[in-house]
């Protein structure tokens, strides 16, 4: 037994000696249960992860709750099931363009749907209990903001990395309300005050992890958050949410494809829910909003099947997605950005290579100069003038061996626009904010940056598009990726920790070093082919087209 001077003089050293049992050789739970305040909810523990799935971090958002902010979660008695995945929010039917390659397949819920979804996930080490302070890992799922759900993507993957490398970590992801349900705006909806639900269901999920993860083995000032997609411009929403104060809700943040951007406003949204109202049989109603919230779920749900989709003509114009309200969200993500108004926590975000093919395919009437630029005016920037329209059509010319999927020459012009509007669409929202948000955050807080290409010259028409990095992040191919975010998520840094056993992780023969550490070529961490081979490129593709988009964005509000 250590006397009480030898253990003063260790911890004055440093030294912290293991006063408890070993995190890994405690015994599992047989059957594991949570007990928190409002509910006690039984887990299950296959191998060394325990899970507990779909536990409610909210009340169901039904009836009145229907488009209505979230609201805390009631208490029960007995022990509510928590060994299978609650039910994902309703989604939005998604009409795949003709044209698009027929072997690409959109996911959107993995099984049972629900207006009850406001539900989430801990996965946990086996082992892990209240006193551990492991770190955090808080998933958002993508998909337009119309589809999604937390059960198509396996955190336990993330778990049993995180404890092979010695850097156990526990994963959490909400369920949270898309499309309609989640996105609704309109004159109505603000004065109820039910703008930009599914981004405070997610913020009340913060809320949930804040307050009990730490019965779980959590530390509740250790949590990074991470999306993709429609994930990614939620954590980027996040980061800019009460002018950046992040509440102590999280101290890092991940961006896979989902930079911040302009945002439309409440007033641009009230043509769709016009458009929905009528569709129900709600109009000439004195309170639509109450006549929505009474509405028939499979009426409700086949009006929303009718408003427009990211595969819609109109693209990534959407009808359902975060807005500025004056209230939560009071100007575009660009601005905030601008103004300083963000949270100061290290950050990574990445874009893949092609992320415009994707949603090119509903737009193949757009053959000539004068119909691309029109589109692009009339659908994405009505704020700029006609000359700068010109300007834009220049530094995007119909030149397809500059157009997506980039580097394939002449290959996979499908029409003769198609490729433009790809390289187009793909800057617009991805690759031009990512590079205006790094070139602003690096110079106050820690920013890593990577770039997805595998498949960018192999793939027909669609190239390096945007969710084929799910792959890498999301399955065990090369664990580059995974462990990345693992040894971020508990050190702040992706690169691989110096004492970390040799041979562990492929990570440790890389240096990723920050954005901001060469100002001249900027390092990305690229995925290139053949997996598991990265290299490190320099941020500087188009430039000059880039430039110009980023000034077009900031004339938005
Ligand atoms: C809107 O709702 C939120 C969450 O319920 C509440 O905190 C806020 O005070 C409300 N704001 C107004 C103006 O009613
Ligand atoms: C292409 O089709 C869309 C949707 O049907 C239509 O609104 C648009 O005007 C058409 N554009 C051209 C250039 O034909
Ligand atoms: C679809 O099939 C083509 C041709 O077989 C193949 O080259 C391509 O990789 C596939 N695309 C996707 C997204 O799987």
């Amino acid at each position: 037994m250590r006397s009480f001077c030898q253990l003063l003089q260790l911890l004055a050293l440093g030294i912290t000696p293991a006063l408890s049992v070993p995190f890994a050789s405690r015994d599992v739970e047989p059957s594991p249960t949570a007990a928190l305040d409002y509910g006690t909810y039984q887990g299950v523990t296959s191998g060394s992860v325990t899970s507990f799935l779909g536990m409610n971090y909210a009340q169901p958002p039904v009836g009145n709750l229907r488009f209505a902010a979230p609201q805390e979660p009631e208490p029960f008695t007995g022990v509510a099931d928590a060994t299978t995945y609650g039910a994902a929010c309703p989604q939005q039917d998604i009409v795949l363009p003709e044209l698009l390659p027929k072997n690409v397949t959109i996911t959107t819920s993995g099984g049972l749907v629900s207006e009850d979804c406001l539900n989430l996930n801990v996965i946990k080490p086996a082992t892990a209990s209240a006193g551990d302070n492991l770190p955090v890992l808080f998933w958002i799922f993508g998909g337009a903001f119309e589809i999604g759900d937390a059960s198509t993507y396996d955190g336990s993957l993330y778990v049993e990395r995180s404890i092979a490398l010695g850097q156990p970590i526990i994963f959490v992801a909400p369920n949270y309300r898309v499309n309609a349900f989640g996105f609704l705006a309109s004159q109505e909806v603000l004065d109820a005050n039910a703008t930009n639900l599914g981004l405070r269901d997610q913020r009340l999920a913060l809320q949930w992890v804040n307050k009990y993860i730490s019965q779980f083995g959590g530390d509740p000032e250790k949590v990074t958050i991470w999306g993709e997609s429609a994930g990614a411009y939620s954590v980027a929403a996040h980061l800019v949410w009460n002018d950046g104060d992040t509440g102590g809700l999280f101290r890092a943040g991940v961006m896979e494809s989902g930079p911040p951007i302009s945002l439309g406003t409440v007033a641009e949204g009230q043509q769709y829910y016009d458009q929905l109202v009528e569709n129900v049989g709600c109009s000439g109603e004195a309170d639509t909003l109450a006549c929505l919230r009474a509405v028939d779920y499979v009426v409700l749900q086949a009006a929303i099947a009718l408003s427009p989709s990211f595969f819609s003509y109109q693209s990534l114009t959407l009808a359902w997605e975060p807005r500025i309200d004056g209230q939560y969200i009071l100007r575009g993500g660009m601005k905030y950005i601008q103004q300083g108004l963000y949270a100061k926590v290290p950050v990574i975000i990445g874009d893949c290579y092609d992320e415009g093919t994707l949603f090119s395919f509903a737009n193949t009437n757009i053959t000539t100069d004068e119909e691309f630029l029109e589109y692009v005016q009339s659908n994405y920037i009505p704020i700029a003038s006609d000359s700068q329209i010109e300007d834009l059509g220049e530094a995007y010319p119909s030149d397809i061996s500059e157009g997506a999927p980039y580097d394939t020459g002449l290959l996979w012009a499908l029409t003769p626009e198609f490729k433009r509007l790809a390289s187009f669409q793909g800057d617009w929202l991805w690759q031009a904010p990512r590079r205006y948000f790094l070139e602003t955050v690096s110079q106050t807080q820690d920013a890593w940056a990577y770039l997805y290409k595998r498949g960018s010259v192999t793939v027909p028409y669609l190239g390096a598009a945007h969710a084929t990095d799910l792959l890498e992040f999301f399955t065990s191919i090369d664990y580059i990726a995974p462990d990345a975010l693992i040894f971020f998520t508990t050190n702040l840094n992706p690169n691989a920790p110096a004492d970390l056993e040799s041979g562990l992780s492929k990570l440790s023969d890389i240096t990723w070093d920050q954005w901001g550490s060469d100002a001249s070529a900027p390092p990305l961490l690229t995925f290139v082919d053949p997996a598991p081979e990265v290299e490190i490129t320099a941020d500087t593709f188009r430039a000059d087209a880039i430039s110009l988009l980023n000034e077009l964005m900031l004339l938005f509000p």
